[in-house]
C-alpha cells in the first residue's frame, strides 16, 4: 500500500481525520509538525518566534525528505507544505497526496479553539485565513484526491478517502 499523506489548510481536519484512517486501515500515523517539535524540542510557535517563518520552511522540507522514505504510513503535513514543490515531489514518490478542503468559516471555528497557529495570531484571523486560502488554492488542488471535509465528521472523510484510494489503484 502506497502512503497517504494529508495536506490542507489549518483547521482542514487532518489530525482528526488521519487518526481516524489510521484506526481504519491499520496504517501508522506520522504527523510532520509533531516529528519537527521533537527534533527541535520546541514548539512550532516557538521555532517561529525564534528563527522566524524561513527557517521553519527549511526544518519542514528536511524533516518532509526524511518521514518521505516511509513506506505503509499515513503522513500529515503542516498546512504550508503543499506550497512547495520539492516537499510534495518527495512525498509522492512513495504515497498517494490527498487534500482536505473547508470554508474560512468552518477553519476559523476550528482554530481559534487555541493559538498554537503562529500565522494566525493577527487582529482578524478571517481576513487572514482567506487571503492565505486564496493564495494557496492553486497548490491545493494538485492532489490526486480532494475531499470536501464540509459538514462531515472525521470518520465519514476517513471512510471517503479510503473509498477514493480503492479507486484510485
Ligand atoms: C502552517 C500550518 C501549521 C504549521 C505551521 C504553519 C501553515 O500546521 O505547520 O503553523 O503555513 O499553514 P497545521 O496545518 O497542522 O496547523
Amino acid at each position: 500500500m502506497k502512503n497517504i499523506v494529508l495536506t490542507g489548510f489549518m483547521g482542514t481536519g487532518k489530525t482528526a481525520i488521519g487518526r481516524k484512517l489510521s484506526k481504519l486501515l491499520n496504517m501508522k500515523l506520522i504527523d510532520v509538525d509533531t516529528e519537527i517539535e521533537k527534533s527541535q524540542k520546541m514548539t512550532i510557535n516557538e521555532i517561529f518566534k525564534k528563527f522566524g517563518e524561513p527557517r521553519f520552511r527549511e526544518i519542514e522540507t528536511e524533516m518532509i525528505k526524511r518521514l518521505s522514505e516511509n513506506e505503509n504510513v499515513i503522513i500529515s503535513t503542516g498546512g504550508g507544505a503543499a506550497l512547495k514543490q520539492e516537499n510534495m515531489d518527495a512525498l509522492r514518490k512513495k504515497g498517494v497526496i490527498v487534500c482536505l478542503m473547508a470554508t474560512p468559516e468552518t477553519i476559523l471555528n476550528r482554530t481559534s479553539r487555541n493559538s498554537n497557529r503562529p500565522l494566525l495570531q493577527v487582529e482578524d484571523p478571517l481576513g487572514k485565513i482567506e487571503e492565505l486560502l486564496n493564495f494557496r488554492r492553486p497548490f491545493y488542488e494538485k492532489a490526486d484526491i480532494v475531499i470536501d471535509t464540509e459538514g462531515k465528521t472525521p470518520l465519514q472523510v476517513a471512510e471517503e478517502i479510503v473509498e477514493k484510494i480503492k479507486v484510485e489503484s
